[in-house]
């Protein structure tokens, strides 16, 4: 009997099964085997949410919750976030290494000429509201860049995947920022091609009739670090939409569409909203231990916004660089005054039973939202601000996905528990 592998006794029969083990897992596959009777559909798993099922084999990021670690290709968060920068994570992500100097310069070529959209794409903008969220025209504009791209459907050509991955990446901040100047009834400013990934996006956000906008050189750095640190997460909720709707063979734009809807969710990209409004009931310092209370006494019904996290049982190590950074954007912005009361927040939990029992952490979220806010970002804009750099990580795992021969349809078991066969009653005999 091998060593790396598990035994099974089915306690319903007696019979005993031996799994291989391989990498921490056992193959769910391997589970089918095992039934009452020959004409038994076999062992499955239950795993509402995916608590512990591995749907693919990665090389991209990873994570120790426990240590507070997090990769990218090996790389630490912290080494990319202090000495590299965004354009050059996306590259990573998607290649697997760091780009040499001709290679960076080839590819920040090939994302700053695809920066513009066609121009119908405003036409359709306009027909959204005033008052439409912008995470809903991001998603609608981004499925609908399918159809002026209509060759991305061929997915399995690599030449093809990689000039939308281009396009995707390098037209993501344009959309954004049409979306924001469209609820501010403001006109449409068009890329600028000298400047950087992140400056190019401040300027179509905020200039106004300046000839050229002046992006400080802080607030360009502190946002490109921002794009570093919220690239990629592994098989979280929105990269798991992606391979999902991905694994049908359904093109980039229609399965980065998804994505962002499923990062539009409260309990995925919307929580720094939920930190800054949660901050702004709290009102100042003094109410703080007041409302630590209110959060212990809630049993669970009033919930510290960005504490906690799913995989991070320690220091979420993307909170601990934001927090360090605020201190430089507050000095050009002018300090936030909420963050007086989340430094209160941060050192009464930290010390407190309720949190140090349950493994209780800031995470990404708890300080992000005070330097968007800083930054003059509207509130509703800040899960597009996780959206754009977010783009890199989906491509990369959606293109991983594409090459995994193991893969397949995604297409999840259910265990039925509804009513077997009954026949059919006519309506006029029904009571
Ligand atoms: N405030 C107070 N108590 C909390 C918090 C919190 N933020 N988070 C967890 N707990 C408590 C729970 O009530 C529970 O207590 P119990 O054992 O007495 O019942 C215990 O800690 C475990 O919590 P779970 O909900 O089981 O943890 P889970 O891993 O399912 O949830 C989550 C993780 C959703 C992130 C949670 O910590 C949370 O709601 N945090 C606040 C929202 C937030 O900041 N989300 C952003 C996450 S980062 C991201 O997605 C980019």
């Amino acid at each position: 009997m091998s060593k790396d592998s598990l035994t099974i006794t089915d306690n319903r029969t007696g019979k005993t099964y031996e799994v291989p083990v391989q990498d921490g897992t056992i193959k769910a596959m391997d589970l089918r085997q095992i039934k009452v009777a020959a004409e038994d559909f076999g062992l499955m798993t239950y795993d509402p949410g995916f608590m512990n099922t591995a749907s693919c084999k990665s090389r991209i990021t990873f994570i120790d919750g426990d240590k507070g670690i997090l990769n990218y290709r090996g790389y630490p968060i912290e080494q990319l976030a202090e000495q590299g920068n965004y354009l050059e994570t996306a590259y990573l992500l998607l290649k697997g290494e760091l780009p040499t100097k001709s290679q960076y310069e080839a590819w920040a070529e090939k994302v700053t000429t695809h920066t513009f959209v066609h121009e119908n794409v405003k036409e359709l903008m306009v027909g959204f509201r005033y008052d439409a969220h912008p995470m809903g025209m991001i998603a609608s504009m981004t499925a609908a860049l399918s159809t002026f791209y209509p060759t991305s459907k061929h997915v399995r050509d690599a030449a093809e995947r990689e000039r939308h991955i281009n396009r995707l990446i390098a037209k993501i901040p344009t959309l954004a920022a049409f979306a924001y100047r469209h609820s501010m009834g403001l006109p449409y400013v068009y890329p600028d091609n000298e400047l950087s990934y992140a400056a190019n996006f401040l300027q179509m956000m905020f200039k106004t009739s300046e000839l050229k906008y002046k992006v400080h050189p802080a607030l360009e750095r502190a946002l490109d670090v921002l794009f570093v640190l919220h690239a990629d997460h592994e098989q979280n909720c929105s990269t798991s939409a992606m391979r999902q709707i991905g694994s049908s063979e359904a093109d980039p734009y229609c399965a980065a569409a998804g994505a962002i809807g499923a990062l539009y969710g409260p309990l995925h990209g919307g929580a720094n909203e939920a930190v800054l409004r949660m901050l702004q009931e709290i009102g100042s310092r003094d109410k703080v231990a007041g409302f630590v209370k209110e959060v212990k006494e809630s049993g669970g019904d009033v919930r510290l916004m960005g504490f906690g996290h799913r995989v991070y049982k320690n220091y979420d190590p993307r909170a601990k660089i934001i927090k360090k950074m605020a201190d430089q954007v507050f000095e050009v912005t002018g300090r936030n005054p909420l963050l007086d009361i989340a430094l209160e927040l941060e050192r009464i939990a930290l010390e407190d039973e309720y949190f140090v029992k349950r493994r209780l952490y800031p995470n990404v979220d708890f300080y992000s939202g005070l330097i968007y806010q800083a930054m003059k970002f509207p509130t509703e804009l800040f899960a597009v601000l996780f959206a754009i750099p977010r783009m890199s990580g989906w491509l990369a795992q959606w293109q991983e996905m594409i090459e995994d021969k193991e893969q397949r349809i995604s297409r999840p078991r259910q265990v039925y528990l509804g009513e077997s066969r009954r026949e059919y009653v006519p309506l006029h005999r029904r009571v």
